[in-house]
């Protein structure tokens, strides 16, 4: 797939954007715009080049901590026991007419490397999802995150300079 994955903008026809997901979609049309003006998200948004104002799919990330004791007990070892600053992948969703073609996978890395290079810049400890249910949560197993002992819908990624080939 030919992509862009840029920041939200005005010119994004956000209505015309479907993943089937109600609550994915109604945040998306009507408030990520606000959301990421008030900076509590940013949004990120791939399109075609051939069709630059149509989103295909988009993630969002916003800042999040983590106890120590509640990460994922195999992550525990790479990690300082102190509150853990992390990204959070607030929302990712990938429209109906472009699922299984590699999007969502690419969306994932994407925001990996975004918050790997943000934690270049101020020390962070990875990237934290929170799935909206059990098919979303075995998508982000398949690249390697790991769930919260006490919420498997709650999942952890410690992410390497390797983020190409694998998040943790
Ligand atoms: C989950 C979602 C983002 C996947 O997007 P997609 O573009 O269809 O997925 P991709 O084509 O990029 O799949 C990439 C890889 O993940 C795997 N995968 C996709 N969905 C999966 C799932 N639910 N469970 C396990 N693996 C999954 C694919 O088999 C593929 O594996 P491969 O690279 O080894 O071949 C998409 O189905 C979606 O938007 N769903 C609705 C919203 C949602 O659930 N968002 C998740 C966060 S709440």
């Amino acid at each position: 797939m030919n992509l862009t994955i840029g920041p939200l903008a005005e010119t994004h026809e956000r209505s015309r954007f479907s993943s089937g997901v109600e609550a994915l979609d109604r945040w998306f049309h009507e408030q990520a715009g606000q959301s990421q003006r008030k900076r509590r998200t940013t949004v990120w948004v791939a399109t075609e080049p051939s069709h630059p104002t149509v989103p295909l799919g988009y993630y969002s990330l916003a800042p999040f901590h983590v106890a120590f004791d509640h990460a994922p007990e195999a992550l525990r070892k790479k990690l300082p026991p102190e509150p853990l600053y992390v990204a959070l992948i607030a929302r990712l969703a990938v429209a109906t007419d472009a699922r299984g073609r590699g999007l969502g996978g690419l969306l994932l890395i994407d925001a990996a490397k975004r918050a790997l290079q943000a934690s270049l810049q101020v020390p962070t400890h990875g990237v934290v999802v929170h799935a909206k249910d059990a098919n979303a949560a075995s998508f982000y197993r398949h690249y390697g995150f790991l769930p919260f002992p006490d919420d498997t819908l709650h999942l952890y990624a410690v992410v390497t300079e390797q983020v190409d080939m694998t998040l943790c």
